[in-house]
């Protein structure tokens, strides 16, 4: 098994994914931490429920970036993670930070990227009136939501639909999405190149049902 590492930020729905998903015997990761850049995370409680140890490492306790991330950097460290899973991350990562997990690092984001990176993607594909959304899982690389994709899930955005009904179709999206990208990842069947492509090995059938 891989050992997976998880941060967050908050609620921990993706993380409850991954837990989840890691519990079938032939998945092929298990979850041996978590780290919150907040204390108030709800994630960390959830984590705790399934005695996965969880760390909190705070900006507002670091000098500046740098020092926060050299924090987080031990912490991990102490997990002995073969890869990073970013769930609801939400805080910028430096180069320094993401070269030293490059290619192991991987993060969902919701949105089809390259479309709609950043905050309140929701309220801004309505804004947009496009008539498809959804959210991408990608390898995390220096630049905010830019990394190279691995796995995509569309929803369509209903006429009804405000910001929560239509964050809630594509959370539902997420929560399949992750677990099934990081076992492509987990199992090397899609890896980053040193040119920084994507190269997809044995690729899964399309089902229709990403
Ligand atoms: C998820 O929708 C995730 O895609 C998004 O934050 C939410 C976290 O929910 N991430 C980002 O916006 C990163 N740019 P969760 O804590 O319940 O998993």
């Amino acid at each position: 098994h891989k050992r997976v590492a998880v941060m967050i930020s908050g609620r921990g729905s993706n993380l409850g994914a991954l837990i989840s998903a890691s519990m079938a015997s032939d998945y092929p990761c298990r979850i041996v931490g978590v780290v919150s850049d907040r204390l108030d995370a709800a994630g960390l409680q959830l984590a705790a429920d399934y005695d996965i140890e969880t760390h909190v490492v705070e900006r507002k306790d670091h000098a500046d970036r740098a020092a926060h991330e050299d924090a987080i950097q031990a912490v991990l460290e102490t997990m002995r993670p073969d890869m990073v899973c970013l769930a609801g991350y939400m805080r910028l990562l430096s180069g320094d930070f993401v070269s030293r997990w490059m290619g192991s690092m991987i993060n969902i984001h919701p949105s089809l990227l390259p479309s709609f990176t950043g905050l309140d993607t929701h309220q801004r594909v309505l804004s947009h009136q496009v008539r498809l959304h959804g959210c991408s899982v990608h390898f995390v690389t220096e630049g905010m939501d830019e990394g190279p994709l691995i796995a995509q899930a569309a929803v369509p955005v209903l006429p009804d639909d405000d910001a929560d009904s239509l964050a809630a179709r594509v959370l539902k999206a997420e929560h399949k999405l992750y677990p099934s990208a990081l076992r492509l990842v987990a199992e090397g069947k899609v890896r980053i190149t040193d040119s920084g492509t994507v190269l997809f090995r044995d690729y899964p059938e399309a089902d229709g049902d990403a």
